[in-house]
């Protein structure tokens, strides 16, 4: 079958449903690049053209088409302990703040988690502060992963990651600690896996379900979104977050412009954001 080429129209219809579908906007140049992820699709779900494909699409009654349509337009790009200051920050700030203040429960989400190594690292660094701190933190830790893909969220919830998956970022030390070998694979230990759940949630529909958080981590998502989606993200995140909870970011995001719901907060290893007390 040869490639089909996406027509300028097809294209903006197509941009408009993923917008609407999961808040990324595509821009004019990446017309080639979803044209050649369309194609694959294609021929994965054999239909005759591209034009089949976003026909049946556009009539909403396929759900595992369109779940596999906004999987392979997203990236999911992740490491264990990305960018390493917000694991500091956790570390030596965030965490003796949250002995100090002895909360009955501390609650942090890891909103577009895909496939675990956010909320894995966070229940890590959590584990080495508990180790190194004994009874400091004697509290009820949850950690809830959210993404919009069932497929990463399976690898997420399953926790066992291959060799490749596995060196990126992770000490060898972590490895042998947190992980066991098993077929040629990394097993997350039960004790890392423990405080950590995972549902499916796209950040553009209510938050509702998910209770209140002391430190919510959005990173390296709402860079694809159009401004108004960012707004009402962050916006709604506030809403979410406990009196004095704290916004970590990835390295290119900032509520600025945004949200004003949110101040900066400048440590030493970097910068996150706190709900404002007026707010
Ligand atoms: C680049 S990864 C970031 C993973 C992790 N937060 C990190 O910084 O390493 C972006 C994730 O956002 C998810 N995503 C994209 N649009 C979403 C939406 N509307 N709602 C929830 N998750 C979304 C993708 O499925 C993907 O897993």
């Amino acid at each position: 079958m040869t490639e089909e080429i996406l027509s300028t129209q097809q294209y903006d219809v197509f941009r408009h449903f993923l917008a609407e579908a999961c808040g990324i906007v595509l821009g004019e140049n990446k017309h080639y690049l979803v044209t050649s992820r369309l194609n694959r699709l294609t021929k994965e779900f054999s239909f005759p053209t591209i034009s089949a494909m976003l026909d049946t699409l556009a009539l909403g009654t396929n759900k595992q088409l369109k779940e596999r349509i906004i999987d392979a337009m997203t990236t999911n790009e992740t490491s264990w302990f990305r960018d390493t200051y917000p694991y500091e920050i956790m570390r030596h700030e965030l965490l003796p703040h949250f002995a100090k203040k002895k909360p009955s429960a501390l609650r942090i989400w890891s909103a577009a988690c895909s496939t675990g190594q956010e909320a894995y690292s966070i229940s890590m660094t959590i584990a080495e502060y508990q180790m190194a701190n004994p009874g400091a933190l004697s509290t009820f830790v949850e950690i809830v992963g959210t993404d919009i893909s069932p497929t990463v969220l399976k690898i997420a919830r399953e926790a066992v990651y291959d060799e490749i998956n596995i060196i990126r970022g992770l000490s060898e030390e972590r490895r042998n600690r947190y992980l066991v070998k098993e077929n040629e694979k990394w097993k997350m230990r039960d004790a890392i896996k423990a405080p950590a759940r995972f549902a499916e949630l796209n950040l553009l529909n209510s938050y509702s379900l998910l209770g209140k958080f002391d430190i919510i981590f959005c990173r390296n998502v709402l860079i694809y979104f159009s401004t108004e989606s960012k707004t009402d993200i962050l916006n709604r995140m506030a809403q979410i977050l406990n009196p004095g909870g704290f916004l970590i970011l990835g390295g290119s995001e900032s509520p600025t412009g945004y949200s004003p719901a949110y101040e900066m907060v400048r440590y030493k290893q970097g910068v996150i954001y706190r709900l404002k007390d007026t707010w």
